[in-house]
This record gives structure tokens, C-alpha cells and sequence, in this order.
């Protein structure tokens, strides 16, 4: 008797402990769902809902209405170009394309995978805001010229993007570190296209003096080497990557790159790293602290250095 009841107590407590696992793991998921659920809903804007409800009544994707207002600079090749440095600085300090209601980006992204410490974009996390006219160009397929004084301004953040998740639009300028900006101005250049990186609070620079630095600003300056790559065919000759699917109210998902949690490493130890850097007091010396192995450290380390080295010209 007691040979047969024993399986039969092992066999019912097999059963209790496989209905209380699957029990566990639904009521994760539900709670999942449920988080998702109530991140998807949280404060839409006015734009949004009003695109999602036009998706869901008729089944397509409404595109913004208002394009904004065109800017009132002067075209670069009117001036010399420390002068439209000028201009435009502050044009940009002044976040004046969305204050005249340019369309941006539907978020910040990254323009290249970020794996180990290391990013591999060809420019840092980006959210791009388009004068009106880029915007038309794009809609109607890129087929014609597009006309002097259209603007791309790409506002650039330290990657990778998954950092400014959930930041409001104040919190999410006050961490932007520069912009690349392309200006058409057919008459200044063979590729008619006015190219600049400014940092923010970035003065105008006169790149003719010692150490002869390379330009922040200008006609037929390094940019080209990469956007000649993209150029539009036919008689349009523009180089441009700008593509609808990335801006905000047209269809389709802007590109997506692989990103590892290693940035969230860096960003926990930020600062003891930055109390590990050497003081005037020892600045000469290879002291323990300045050799620190640490995995931290080296994360850090690396992640300085990449800026530093393989990105610098387009922070
Ligand atoms: C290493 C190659 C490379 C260099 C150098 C480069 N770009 Fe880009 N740029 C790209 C690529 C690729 C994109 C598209 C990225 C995307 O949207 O994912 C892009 C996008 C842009 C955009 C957004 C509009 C567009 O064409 O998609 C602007 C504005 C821009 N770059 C400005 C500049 C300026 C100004 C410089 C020089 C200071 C520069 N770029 C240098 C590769 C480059």
C-alpha cells in the first residue's frame, strides 16, 4: 500500500508545482503586457492622435498639414563664410527651425550600432528638422531640383539614442552637444550644398590662422566624401540621405542599428571615473589611479577615446 501511494504523492505534487510555474509566468507576462500597454498610452500628443485615429478610421497614414515657415537668412555665398557662421549660429542656438514649426524627426536615433563601450555611426544619435521645402521635395519623389535656402538640420546627441527614452523636449535640447547643418545654395559650389557643424555655444572660427584647424563651416568641405554617395540622379544632383520614413507623421520605421547595454555601464560609473582623472598634482605621473584596469574604467576610457578619435568631426 505504502509502495503505491508514495508515486502517487510525488506524481500530484509534480502536478501542483508545474500548474503553480505556469501560474507564475502568465501573471509576468500580464503584468509585461500591461506595462507596455500603459507606456504606448501615456500622454500622445495632439499630432499623434490625431494621425493614429485618421490610421485607424480610414486605414492610412495622414501626413502633417503644416510644414512651418521658411527661415529669413541670407544664402551663404552672399557673404563670406565666417559672416553666415554668424547667422546661423545663432539661428541654431536659438532653436529658431522649431520655433517656425520645421517637421523633425519621430525621435532621436542612432545612425550606427553602439556594441561594447563603442559606437559605429557615421554620425552620434541624431533628431533632424526639415524646412519646408526638403519636406515637398521628398513627397513628390525627389524629382526636381530642390530650391536655394531649404535647410536639413541634424541636432546631434551623444549615442546611443536609447539614453534620451521618455525626455521631454527641454530636457532632451539641454543634452545636445552640436548640430550638422546642409543648406542648398546651387550658386556657391559644384555639389550646391553649404555644409557646417557647429557645437553648441560654438563661435565663429577663422580657420586661416595657426593651427589652420579644419573648417567648421563651408562649400565642398569633408562632408561630401560621404554624402556624394547618396547623390540624387538625374538633373537633381542632391546629397541628401533624408528619407519620409523618418519623419514625424509619415508611414514606415526609421532604421533600427543593434545597441548593447554596455552604454548603461558607462553612464552608472561616470562619475568615480571622472574623480580617477589626474589632477595638476600629478598629471606627469603614471600613477595607479591614471592605470586603473577595472572593467569600469576602461569602458569609460574607451568610450572617450572613440569620441575623441572616430567621431570628433561630426560631435
Ligand atoms: C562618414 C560619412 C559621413 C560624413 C563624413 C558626413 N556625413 Fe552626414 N550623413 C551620413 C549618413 C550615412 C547620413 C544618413 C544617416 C541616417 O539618417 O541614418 C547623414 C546624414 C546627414 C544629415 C541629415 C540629412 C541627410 O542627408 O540624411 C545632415 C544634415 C548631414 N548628414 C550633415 C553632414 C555635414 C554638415 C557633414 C560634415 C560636417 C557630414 N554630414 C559628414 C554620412 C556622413
Amino acid at each position: 500500500m505504502d509502495q503505491l501511494i508514495a508515486p502517487t504523492v510525488a506524481g500530484a505534487l509534480l502536478v501542483a508545482l508545474v500548474i503553480a510555474l505556469v501560474g507564475m509566468t502568465s501573471v509576468g507576462c500580464r503584468k509585461v503586457t500591461t506595462e507596455i500597454a500603459a507606456g504606448s498610452t501615456t500622454e500622445p500628443s495632439a499630432e499623434t492622435s490625431a494621425i493614429t485615429s485618421a490610421k485607424t478610421s480610414v486605414g492610412v497614414s495622414l501626413v502633417p498639414a503644416d510644414l512651418g515657415r521658411p527661415h529669413s537668412l541670407p544664402l551663404p555665398s552672399s557673404l563670406s563664410v565666417a559672416e553666415y557662421e554668424r547667422h546661423l549660429f545663432e539661428f541654431l542656438n536659438r532653436r529658431e527651425y522649431k520655433t517656425l514649426g520645421w517637421i523633425p524627426d519621430k525621435r532621436v536615433r542612432d545612425t550606427g550600432p553602439y556594441i561594447k563601450g563603442k559606437y559605429y555611426g557615421t554620425h552620434p544619435a541624431v533628431s533632424i528638422f526639415y524646412s519646408p521645402e526638403i519636406v515637398r521635395w521628398l513627397q513628390g519623389g525627389k524629382l526636381h531640383a530642390i530650391p536655394n535656402g531649404a535647410m536639413i538640420v541634424k541636432e546631434q546627441y551623444e549615442p546611443p539614442a536609447a539614453r534620451y527614452a521618455g525626455l521631454d523636449e527641454d530636457k532632451l535640447f539641454e543634452q545636445l552637444s552640436s548640430w550638422t547643418v546642409m543648406v542648398k545654395d546651387a550658386a556657391g559650389s559644384h555639389d550646391g550644398w553649404f555644409w557646417s557643424n557647429p557645437a553648441k555655444d560654438q563661435k565663429v572660427v577663422d580657420n586661416h590662422q595657426y593651427p589652420f584647424d579644419h573648417p567648421i563651416s563651408g562649400f565642398g568641405i569633408y562632408c561630401v566624401r560621404c554624402h556624394a554617395s547618396t547623390r540624387t540622379v538625374g538633373e537633381t544632383n542632391e546629397y541628401t540621405f533624408a528619407a519620409l520614413r523618418n519623419i514625424q507623421g509619415f508611414p514606415g520605421e526609421p532604421l533600427l542599428f543593434r545597441v548593447d547595454d554596455s552604454w548603461r555601464k558607462v553612464v552608472d560609473h561616470q562619475q568615480p571615473a571622472t574623480a580617477d582623472t589626474p589632477t595638476d598634482d600629478n598629471s606627469g605621473e603614471n600613477t595607479d589611479e591614471n592605470t586603473d584596469e577595472s572593467n569600469e574604467y576602461l569602458l569609460t576610457a574607451k568610450l572617450k577615446t572613440s569620441d575623441r578619435l572616430d567621431t570628433s568631426p561630426l560631435q
